[in-house]
C-alpha cells in the first residue's frame, strides 16, 4: 500500500530546500539569473557529495530576491506537502537569505510567507509555522545576527530557532550566544547534529546549545551510552532517512539506524529534509521504511504522534492537530 493519505506531521524541512527544480527554473528565467551547473540533464538538482549540495542549494536560492517570490515558494512548498498527507510542517527560514539578516527587510518576507501560508492552510488545510536558523558555516557573528531577527520576530508564527549549514566546520559551542538569545525569547532549538558530525556532536549540542531536539541525530547510533542517554531523556530525533541515503552516510534503508534507535526506545521522527533534492517525499519515506522494517500502522501512528508532542507549536494548534490525526473532520 502507499502511506500517501496518512495524515502526516513534519519537523525538519528546509524551505529553500523543497523548491520544486521547475519552480527555481521558472524564476531564474524570469529573472534572467545563470543557474549552469545546478541542474541535471532530466532537470533535477545535480550535487556530487555535502559540499557540493550545499554549493548548489545556495545557489538556486539565490534567485529568490524578493519577499514575493517567498511567498510563491511557500504557496508551492505546502501544496507538495499537502498532497503527500502532511497536515503540519515547521519549516526553516533562513534571514541569511530572507533580507541578509536586516530586521526591517526580515519582517517583509516573514510577512510575505506567513500571508502565504495562511492561503494554503484555508485551502488545502496544511498548518505551517517558522524556525528561524542559521546557518553554520556562515560562522557565529553571523548567527547572532540571525538570532537577534529570531527573537524580535518569536511567537505563535516563529516558534524555535535552528542550525543548518556544514556540520563540519566549528563546533556547537560556537554558536552558544545566539541559541541562548533565542531560548530567552521564548524560542524552542533545535540543531543539525549527527549528520555529518560523530555521535559527539549530538552530546555537545545537548551541553553546549542546551537543544529540545536534533535535526538528524542518527550517527548517535555509534555510542551506546549516547543512544541510553537520548531515550532516558525523551530527546527527539527529527531522523530524514533518504536524505541520509542521498548524501551517502548509509548505502540503503535496511542499513540506515533510524530502526534500531526506535527499538532502543529513541522518540524518533521522519521527515524529509530537502525533498526534491533528494527525490523524496513524506509518502516515498513511509514507504521505504515500511519495505525496509516491515513496519505497520502502529509504528507510522506512534511516530506522527512523536512529531506532535515535539512540535514547537502552541498547545491550542497542537490540540486541533490532534484531533485531525483522531479523524475529527470538524478540526480542520
Ligand atoms: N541545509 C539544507 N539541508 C541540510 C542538511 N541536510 N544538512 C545541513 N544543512 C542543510
Ligand atoms: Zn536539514
Amino acid at each position: 500500500m502507499s502511506w500517501r493519505s496518512f495524515p502526516k506531521i513534519e519537523l525538519h524541512l528546509h524551505h529553500e530546500g523543497a523548491a520544486p527544480p521547475a519552480f527555481i527554473r521558472g524564476l531564474a528565467q524570469e529573472k534572467s539569473v545563470n543557474l549552469a551547473g545546478v541542474f541535471a540533464e532530466d532537470g533535477s538538482y545535480a550535487f556530487r557529495d555535502f559540499a557540493h549540495f550545499l554549493q548548489v542549494y545556495e545557489a538556486a536560492t539565490s534567485v529568490l530576491k524578493t519577499p514575493d517570490d517567498y511567498a510563491r515558494l511557500t504557496l508551492a512548498v505546502l501544496e507538495q506537502s499537502a498532497e503527500q498527507g502532511v497536515i503540519y510542517c515547521e519549516s526553516f527560514l533562513s534571514p541569511d537569505f530572507c533580507g541578509g539578516r536586516d530586521l526591517g527587510a526580515w519582517r517583509e518576507y516573514l510577512a510575505a510567507i506567513r500571508e502565504a501560508a495562511a492561503r494554503a492552510e484555508a485551502q488545502m488545510g496544511i498548518t505551517l509555522r517558522g524556525i528561524v536558523t542559521c546557518i553554520r558555516h556562515f560562522g557565529p557573528d553571523k548567527a547572532r545576527e540571525t538570532a537577534l531577527c529570531a527573537a524580535e520576530t518569536a511567537g505563535d508564527w516563529i516558534v524555535g530557532f535552528g542550525m543548518g549549514g556544514d556540520e563540519t566546520r566549528g563546533k556547537q559551542g560556537d554558536f552558544a550566544w545566539a541559541f541562548d538569545c533565542a531560548r530567552e525569547a521564548g524560542l524552542k532549538l533545535t540543531t543539525h547534529a549527527g549528520e555529518f558530525g560523530g555521535p559527539a556532536s549530538v552530546a555537545q549540542a545537548l551541553d553546549d546549545l542546551r537543544v529540545d531536539r536534533i535535526g538528524h541525530g542518527v550517527r548517535a547510533i555509534e555510542d551506546p551510552a549516547l543512544v541510553d542517554r537520548l531515550a532516558a531523556t525523551g530527546t527527539v530525533l527529527e531522523v530524514c532517512p533518504l536524505s541520509n541515503i542521498a548524501l551517502g552516510l548509509y548505502p540503503q534503508m535496511r542499513a540506515h539506524p533510524v530502526e534500531r534507535l526506535r527499538a532502543a526506545g529513541v522518540r524518533v521522527t521522519i521527515n524529509t529534509d530537502d525533498p526534491p533534492f533528494f527525490h523524496t517525499s513524506m509518502t516515498r519515506e513511509f514507504d521505504a521504511l515500511e519495505r525496509a522494517f516491515d513496519w505497520d500502522e502502529g509504528v507510522f501512528d506512534q511516530l506522527v504522534h512523536n512529531a506532535l508532542d515535539a512540535a514547537f507549536c502552541d498547545d491550542a494548534t497542537r490540540g486541533k492537530l490532534a484531533k485531525r490525526l483522531a479523524g475529527d473532520a470538524d478540526s480542520a
